[in-house]
């Protein structure tokens, strides 16, 4: 029978000579975090369960001889732990190495240029070069959904994606496959994942530690549509974004607010820029209304409305009785595309044709399906646009929304009714609400997914 650690009992031990005390089912790598003493790390994620596939974190305990993974193994009484000698570093290099010798060496043009784990670990291990003959594995980079970029020849068998996908999102929508040299991440019966459960989240993306899963940016199409001068280009910015700018720019929090923010994309020529609350705000209208229909006339209860077009996949997908329940309503982004073609074209005497909308936010998940002439950027790749247009974010001066008069047919403001609507984050959580609905336990009149 296997121990169960009590975190009340306390483990004394040392790390390179260093002692230390921590609670009883403490990792090594973590007690070792505790004294500052550095083991360099690939495949293991503080968010995700112990998967031990790299092996780059091995140390020696004891004095034994054997290596074991910093990453999967807990501290035990009295061990002694040695991270740092020429054995370890040689045997760390070599790994590496190996890791080298499959991955594509074209640091210089990949999107995670500067953000790629591996890259940082070849630079902390002083690999410049693998020995090693390269070994191409010849995998064609696949686009999914319009969302994201899987290149599978820059996989470094990490297997974070995996495991996010199956037990952070329970979607399972991809898997890994063959062994040793023919291990790989793989979606099932070599489908396009828009013939899986895969609902675009893109937490695998997000995981990815490397250039082999990032989202398919769409900055330098949006940017040929600015400079071309044609095309009359409006952008809406959701809550969040200013944050994640800061995190693109590894600035302090704070730094880009939102008005900096507006400032940047009036800069690159959009001709008006509003808040993401205004389209939020008409597509609750939208979706309030629906569930006061329903409520009247007896319809499907709780109402469910999704952030992304991936929880309607979600939905259709895993609870096909329960797609009567869905709302018709759209989501913010094309409920802005919507209203800058029919209401703002009219005002300014435009062609809708001549208008492209762009949505800035800070996740890719809104990307999928985001339609025709609209938009939908991340984070990532509106710090690209910036930068490429050599814009100085110390420099920016603060600007203010631009707002729009609407008829009185559209409302404005959010229904009442969206007070009390319960937001569910992930779709784990939306597991347990979808359950609930089925068995006819859940109390809640409106529920919206955020995937
Ligand atoms: S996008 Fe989400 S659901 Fe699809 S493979 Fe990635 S983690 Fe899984
Ligand atoms: S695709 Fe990325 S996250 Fe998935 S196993 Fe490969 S390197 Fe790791
Ligand atoms: S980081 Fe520990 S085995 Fe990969």
């Amino acid at each position: 029978m296997s121990h169960k650690p009590d975190p009340n009992k306390s483990v004394s031990l040392t790390i390179d000579g260093i002692p230390v005390t921590v609670p009883e089912g403490t990792r090594i790598l973590e007690a070792a975090k505790k004294v500052n003493v550095y083991i360099p790390t690939l495949c293991e994620h503080p968010d995700l369960c112990k998967r031990a596939f790299c092996r780059i974190c091995v140390v020696e305990a004891d004095g034994r001889g054997k290596l074991i993974a910093a990453c999967a193994n807990d501290v035990w009484e009295g061990v002694k732990i040695e991270t740092n000698n020429r054995r370890l570093l040689d045997v760390r290099k070599t790994i590496l190495e190996l890791i080298l010798a499959n991955h594509p060496q074209d640091c210089l043009s990949c999107i995670r240029n500067k953000k790629c784990e591996l890259q940082t670990l070849a630079n902390v291990l002083c690999v410049r070069a693998s020995p090693f003959d390269r070994v191409s594995m010849s995998k064609p980079q696949t686009i999914e959904g319009e969302t994201f970029v899987r290149d599978m020849e820059k996989c470094v068998k990490c297997g974070r994606c995996v495991e996010v996908c199956h037990e952070v999102q329970t979607i399972g929508a991809i898997n890994t496959s063959g062994r040793s040299h023919n291990f790989e991440i793989s979606v099932p019966y070599k489908q396009s994942l828009e013939d899986t459960p895969c609902v675009f989240c893109g937490r695998c993306a997000s995981v990815c530690p490397v250039g082999a899963i990032y989202e398919h940016d769409q900055s330098a199409k949006v940017l040929a549509e600015l400079f071309s001068g044609d095309r009359h280009l409006i952008a809406q910015v959701s809550g969040g974004m200013a944050s994640a700018m800061d995190k693109e720019f590894g600035l302090a929090a704070g730094t880009i607010t939102v008005g900096k923010l507006i400032a940047a994309i009036k800069l690159l020529k959009f001709k008006k820029v509003f808040n993401e609350k205004l389209a939020a705000n008409l597509s609750d209208a939208e979706t309030g209304g629906e569930l006061e229909e329903r409520a009247k006339n007896g319809g499907k209860l709780p109402l469910i409305s999704g952030s992304s077009d991936g929880v309607f996949r979600f939905v259709n997908y895993f609870y096909p009785d329960l797609t009567d329940h869905l709302s018709a309503g759209k989501s913010p982004e094309k409920t802005f595309a919507n209203l800058i073609k029919n209401i703002y074209a009219g005002a300014e005497g435009l062609a809708a044709s001549v208008i492209t909308t762009v949505s800035f936010v800070p996740t890719i998940a809104q990307k999928y399906k985001s339609g025709e002439n609209n938009f939908v950027l991340a984070a990532g790749e509106l710090a690209r646009m910036i930068k490429l247009a050599g814009l100085d974010t110390g420099a920016l001066s603060e600007e203010q929304f631009d707002s729009i008069k609407l008829p009185n047919s559209y409302k404005a403001e959010s229904p009442a009714c969206a007070a009390q609507k319960k937001i569910v984050s992930g779709f784990a959580e939306a597991r347990k609400v979808m359950e609930a609905i089925r068995k006819g336990e859940c109390t809640d009149k409106w529920v919206e997914i955020k995937g």
